[in-house]
């Protein structure tokens, strides 16, 4: 069986890839937007072909020969993603016919078309109607709602708020129903969905118990051994809602909104059609989710987040801007004493848990100021406290570029008046440190100017605290 992965870089491709990689039935082709952004552990006879579904040429070359392709993409990073998401859905089963596939498989969102459906969750159905709209392709929509696993955004918002907030006042929705289920068991029918014998397109609902927001907060609660009180207030808005989720969780103010909004609707299965169609599947209860996610956390053990699409940093030519930045703090320092692994390792470590060194109080504050004014913020931390690689986001930072013992590339992904990038570099026995700053107009100079004294402070500390602790490893 020839098999095609899209999405294969975000939190479900990603996690469906380890899977799929094991299975010994098939023969897996990955279509990326940029083959960095994959792990280093791709094995070698694994195709991998670069480009979007906005191109059909290579859609067309990849789709050459597949039996069976995953559609597991959605462009919610752009403002305009509702046309972008039809239209790539409509490429892709176009294409698909033309390549004569005998099946697509696409996870799309629970729910049902009423007046109270959010945007985000319509957008999501009508690329499930769009990939099931031609005869001479199979389309496989499987619907799933709250995923539950590690890094998921339902789950760290649900984690974030519970940890954070003893009392919590939440908008009247949190009494709206859902089925949530575990990523563990998405991953089940995703993969078992290559095993189907029937021919005709199939919708199938998948969830366990039903349960309102409301008692998935005082489970997860229990979960993490902490007693929670929720007091629904009937007057929060979807903007108020959605801006102290922004204060609280790590998800940047749009996010929030276009979740808020989903919560009006009950997210409920609307058909049996997991129970027929795989008897075998046993989905795991909401308490067991959550306790394998945290389990997975404690152990860093991520395998994938919600932060690890692109978030459109391909969408720049960062070679060229960084060598256009009108403004860098550039320190270097001599490392000739030093193991170059060592020193790698020291910049590799860089924020979330561990910290920005002696001045991780102004990074927490810029944090907080990125948070009020809507930004990402923080508080996405990173996904382990050792390893990085492309794409992974750190704190407000997103990784760009990675080369062992020699390169790590940061692209700032903060609320900023220009574009920012911070680099650290081994080079004839230095390490380079460079901030690199592209401001736009006069406010994006200001803002570089009055930042000076504080950055000369900051990125002193950085380097030498970067030497510091490479050289207590040595
Ligand atoms: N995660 C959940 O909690 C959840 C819940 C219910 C349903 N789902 C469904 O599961 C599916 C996957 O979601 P996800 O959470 O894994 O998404 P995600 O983490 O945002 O990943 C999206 C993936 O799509 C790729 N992509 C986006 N636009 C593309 C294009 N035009 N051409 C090629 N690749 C493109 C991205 O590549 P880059 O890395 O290059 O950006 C990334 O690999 C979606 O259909 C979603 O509705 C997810």
């Amino acid at each position: 069986m020839k098999v095609l992965l899209t999405g294969s870089t975000g939190y479900i491709g990603r996690r469906l890839k380890q899977k799929l990689l094991k299975n010994k039935d098939i023969q897996l082709k990955l279509y990326v937007r940029n083959k960095k952004a994959l792990s280093k552990n791709i094995p070698e006879e694994i195709e991998v072909f670069e480009g979007d579904t906005f191109d059909k040429e290579k859609l067309k070359n990849a789709l050459k020969d597949v039996d069976i392709a995953y559609y597991l993409i959605h462009s919610l990073n752009n403002k305009n993603y509702k046309d972008l998401d039809r239209i790539s859905a409509q490429n892709f089963l176009d294409i698909a016919k033309e390549c004569k596939v005998k099946r697509i498989v696409y996870l799309g969102g629970l729910g049902v078309k009423n007046a109270d459906t959010s945007e985000h969750l319509l957008s999501r159905l009508e690329t499930g109607e769009v990939l099931s709209s031609d005869n001479n392709v199979q389309t496989v929509w499987i619907r799933a709602g709250v995923i539950i696993g590690s890094g998921s955004t339902s789950f760290e918002i649900i984690r974030n708020l519970t940890e954070k907030l003893p009392i919590m006042t939440t908008p009247k929705w949190v009494y709206t129903k859902a089925q949530p289920i575990a990523v563990s068991d998405v991953l089940k029918y995703l993969e078992k969905s290559l095993y189907l014998e029937e021919k005709e397109n199939l919708i199938i609902d998948i969830g366990c118990e039903q349960l309102t927001y409301k008692d998935m907060m005082i489970q997860t609660g229990k979960a993490l051994g902490l007693k929670r009180i929720l007091i629904p207030l009937p007057f929060l808005s979807i903007n108020i809602s959605s801006y102290w989720l922004n204060l609280f969780t790590p998800v940047p103010f749009t996010v929030a909104k276009a979740l808020i909004a989903g919560l009006k609707s009950e997210v409920i299965v609307q058909n049996d059609n997991a129970k027929k169609y795989f008897p075998k599947i046993d989905p795991v209860s909401f308490e067991e989710s959550i306790k394998i996610a945290v389990n997975e956390i404690k152990n860093d053990q991520v395998i994938s987040r919600w932060t690890d699409n692109s978030g459109k940093i391909w969408d720049r030519d960062h070679k060229k801007e960084i060598a256009d930045a009108i403004f860098v703090d550039r320190k270097e320092k001599d490392i000739s004493h030093l193991s170059k692994e060592h020193v790698y390792n020291s910049f590799l470590s860089i924020g979330g848990e561990n910290g920005w060194f002696d001045y991780d109080f102004l990074w927490k504050l810029r944090g907080i100021v990125d948070k009020l004014i809507g930004g990402v913020g923080l508080k996405r931390g990173r996904r382990s406290s050792e390893e990085l690689r492309i794409g992974d986001s750190l704190d407000f930072w997103k990784v760009v570029d990675i080369k062992q013992n020699e390169r790590l590339l940061l692209y700032a992904q903060m609320k900023i008046p220009g574009n920012a990038w911070l680099e650290f570099k081994i080079q004839d026995n230095k390490l380079i440190q460079s901030a690199y700053f592209y401001p736009k107009g006069v406010f994006g100079r200001l803002y570089w100017y009055s930042l000076i004294p504080l950055h000369h402070f900051v990125f002193t500390n950085m380097i030498e605290s970067i030497i510091k602790k490479a050289a207590n490893e040595d």
